[in-house]
């Protein structure tokens, strides 16, 4: 079509026979066909529809005004007849296209949204849990097919609740062990705390305190978190590390309770085949405190590595130390208002860090808290 054919009239255009009107028509479908392929979404169709149907200077208001309204009588009837038909193409050619734009099939075929099939796709990687949060959930899962529940206390505690309600009282020795980060916080009123009145928590034991005081008996709880000490990393101790507490608490639990739970764990969690072994210890919280072995994974408990060699990790002696535990202290209920002489019960508190290590082979703590993701990927 002549370019912008419908502003001028057909004496311009030098119509003047009636057979040059069907061209002039022919023309104008063109164009309009080409302008109706470019419309892929709404807007573009709206676009289209103002500049073609628009009431005041839409193509087909011009070419009613400039062609039919001024064609000459012989020119009139071919010129009514061809704007007729073209209107009707016209008319059809859009519903067909604004179907297509409703139902989205458009806007797959637009060349800015095709899509290439044949390329290749975005791989997201999807994360997995950590390995510590893997053993928690295993030892959680163990605990509670034994009729445990799990419970979670704060991270920040007081040392009343870390060390004076397990029978630690200021000054005592086993403080040492447990140094720990003091830390300040804003009061309400926007002071500080008192130096010493909070500090990061060394051991899940505190949330025995904690649940005794909201709970009557009996109680028969596992507590998995973090804790922190001020200890030196090396490739088995970490600043901060996770622990699993236990603590059940009824009218008559007896030392053959506790030794028949914790075996039950080991075996589940180890495997029917590892032993294990009790040896005296301390902690003012337990008495009698006992510190529990399994025989040495590695080596199967003969202490004997490859070509009989000493075994490496349990360095001969057959046996591995996992964590310490014992029968709950009667003066630890003094600090809950439980009735010593009508309770018993048993307390345990291992270092989930080095359970999950000996179980998987892993013989650097720190692995856990660096995010080498080469190491992490190896435990989806
Ligand atoms: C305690 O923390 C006692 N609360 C455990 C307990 C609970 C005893 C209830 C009796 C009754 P201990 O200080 O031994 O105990 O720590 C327990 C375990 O935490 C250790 O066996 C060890 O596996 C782990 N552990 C201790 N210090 C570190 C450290 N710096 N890094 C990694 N793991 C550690």
């Amino acid at each position: 079509m002549a370019e912008n054919s419908h502003e001028k009239t057909l004496a311009a255009l030098g119509v003047t026979q009636s057979e040059q009107v069907a061209p002039l028509f022919a023309q104008l479908q063109t164009q309009a066909t080409a302008d109706l392929q470019a419309a892929h979404s709404a807007d573009t169709f709206e676009k289209f529809r103002v500049n073609w149907l628009g009431r005041k200077s839409g193509v087909l208001t011009l070419v009613g005004d400039n062609w039919l309204k001024l064609a000459t009588p012989e020119l009139k009837r071919a010129v009514g007849q061809e704007l007729n038909k073209f209107k009707a193409q016209l008319e059809a050619q859009m519903e067909a296209r604004r179907a297509a734009i409703e139902s989205g099939a458009e806007e797959t075929v637009s060349t800015k949204d095709r899509v290439d099939l044949s390329l290749p796709g975005v791989a997201r990687p999807i994360g997995s849990r950590h390995l510590i949060r893997q053993v928690f959930q295993e030892i959680e899962d163990i605990f509670v097919s034994i009729g445990f529940s799990v419970v979670q206390g704060p991270e920040i505690e007081t040392p009343y609740y870390n060390f004076e309600a397990l029978n630690i009282p200021e000054f005592h020795p086993v403080r040492d062990d447990m140094d720990t980060f003091y830390v300040e916080a804003a009061t309400e009123s926007g002071a500080k705390t008192a130096p010493g009145a909070l500090l990061l928590r060394t051991h899940t034991s505190p949330v025995q305190i904690r649940t005794m005081e909201k709970q009557k008996p009996p109680v028969r709880v596992i507590v998995p978190g973090k804790v922190y000490r001020r200890d030196n990393p090396d490739a088995t101790h970490s600043f901060m590390f996770h622990q699993i507490e236990g603590l059940a608490v009824d009218a008559d639990i007896t030392f053959c309770d506790f030794t028949g739970t914790i075996e039950y764990f080991v075996k589940q969690y180890f495997g029917p085949s590892v032993k294990t072994r009790f040896r005296p210890s301390y902690f003012p919280f337990t008495e009698p405190s006992v510190e529990f072995d399994v025989s040495c994974i590695f080596c199967g408990g003969s202490g004997c590595g490859a070509n009989g060699a000493t075994c490496g990790k349990c360095k001969g002696s057959q046996w591995i130390e996992l964590f310490g535990a014992g029968m709950v202290d009667p003066a630890v209920y003094g600090f809950v208002n439980y009735d010593a002489k009508k309770l018993s019960g048993f307390a345990f508190g291992m270092g989930m860090d080095r359970l999950a290590m000996l179980k998987y082979g892993i013989d650097d703590i720190q692995a856990f808290f660096q995010n080498d993701a080469r190491f992490l990927r190896q435990f989806p």
